[in-house]
């Protein structure tokens, strides 16, 4: 593998001289570009229009329509105004947007949220349940199947195209196991992979999640970050974090109030807002803030109020006390007003 990418390198280095050796009309020399290595080694799915018309193709299409529009489950199991491919961006194909092929490699794994080991769908449930302010649908459900399906389907085209077998067709999987994940001894790869991705340590595709930054030099803060928001952000997610929705359409997400994600997602999480933020935002000019405006900015908005955490039972302290013990504002007080006592 190792030998492959260095060839791989080799090419593109060879490939830039080349470009660099032909005669050009003036001294204007081509500004330098460096690989992001991390980048090349991403898995890159088949295209879209390669998913078969066949019943498990079916399954995948529908996967994708459910992903990008989730509002279509609005009021049975979507309780906000988010699709699921506002976080996890480019149809869940985005490396470092927390990618669903990524993820699909990753699971079944154990996870301390809920203290077991999740399968994909399990761990998809989560998302409904805070990210999406809902309440999941069955792993079982054609929902959990379809998108289960659907991110099977990213991460084996792949995996093949990767291992140099773009001819070989995406084997199509039972329910049971596109609801399991890939990271299973049940979940059997080509001959070729299985040196790189033995089970049990599926879990480390490059690209995955959102990539970590180190600690700010100065604590995140929230008045700067509002200065950032105001600057750079409220132009599409509201002067209110509320987003902008048209036509009964919301096109840009909201980021905090009643139809955002909950006080229990992931995304409340200063850091990994900030992580998210620094890598993807603002929409088409990422990487574009430095990393202490994204810490900073990460912080303002998770100091707003948001629907309440699903797994409060009446006492905002105890529960702050149970699942709170991380980098948030929830059961804090910020300018006079403890947040998760007013939630929606
Ligand atoms: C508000 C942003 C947001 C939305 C909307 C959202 N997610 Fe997520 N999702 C996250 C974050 C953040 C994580 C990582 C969780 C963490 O670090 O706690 C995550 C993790 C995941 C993972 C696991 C990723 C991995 O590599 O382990 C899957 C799968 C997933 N989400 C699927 C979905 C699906 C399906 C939907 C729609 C039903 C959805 N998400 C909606 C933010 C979101
Ligand atoms: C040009 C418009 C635009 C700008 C500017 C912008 N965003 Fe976004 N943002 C979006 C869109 C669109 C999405 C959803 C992405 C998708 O669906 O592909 C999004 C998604 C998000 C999300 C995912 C969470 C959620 O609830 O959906 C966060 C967090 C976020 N933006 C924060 C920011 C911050 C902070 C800034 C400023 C630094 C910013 N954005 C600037 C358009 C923008």
């Amino acid at each position: 593998m190792k030998k492959y990418l260095i060839t791989l390198a080799v090419i593109t280095l060879l490939s830039n001289n080349a470009l660099a050796n032909t005669d050009l009309p003036d001294k204007q020399a081509e500004l330098p570009a460096y690989a992001k290595t991390e980048e090349s080694e991403h898995l890159i799915p088949r295209n879209l229009n390669t998913i078969p018309d066949t019943p498990f193709g079916d399954k995948v299409k529908q996967g994708y329509s459910l992903f990008v529009n989730s509002q279509t489950m609005q009021g049975k199991y979507v309780g906000n105004q988010q699709n699921c491919v506002n976080c996890h961006m480019q149809a869940g194909m985005k490396a470092n947007s927390a990618p669903l092929w990524a993820a699909f490699m990753a699971y079944p794994a154990y996870r301390s949220k809920n203290d077991k080991v999740n399968t994909y769908a399990e761990r998809i449930q989560g998302c409904f349940t805070y990210s999406m302010n809902g309440s999941a649908p069955a792993t079982d459900s054609p929902e959990l199947i379809a998108l289960s399906a659907y991110s099977y389907w990213l991460a084996m085209g792949g995996l093949l195209d990767k291992y140099g077998m773009k001819d070989t067709p995406i084997p199509e999987l039972s329910d049971a196991a596109v609801q399991l994940g890939g990271n299973d001894d049940s979940f059997v790869l080509p001959i070729e992979m299985m040196k790189d991705l033995p089970a049990g340590k599926r879990g480390f595709l490059a690209g995955r999640s959102f990539p970590k930054l180190d600690k700010p030099k100065q604590a995140p803060s929230i008045e700067r970050g509002e200065i950032v928001y105001n600057t750079t952000c409220a132009s599409c997610h509201g002067a209110n974090g509320e987003g902008i929705k048209e036509h009964g359409v919301q096109y840009f997400p909201p980021l905090w109030g009643k139809n955002s994600f909950n006080w229990g997602a992931g995304m409340h999480r200063i850091n990994t807002a900030a992580f998210f933020i620094y890598e993807n935002m603002p929409l088409g000019k990422s990487v574009q803030i430095s990393k202490q405006e994204a810490w900073d900015v990460a912080a303002f908005m998770n100091s707003h109020e948001r629907p309440q955490d699903p797994r409060f039972k009446g006492d905002l302290k105890a529960n702050q006390d149970k699942y709170h013990n991380h980098q948030g504002y929830y059961g804090k007080e910020v300018n006079g007003e403890v947040l998760g006592a007013n939630s929606f």
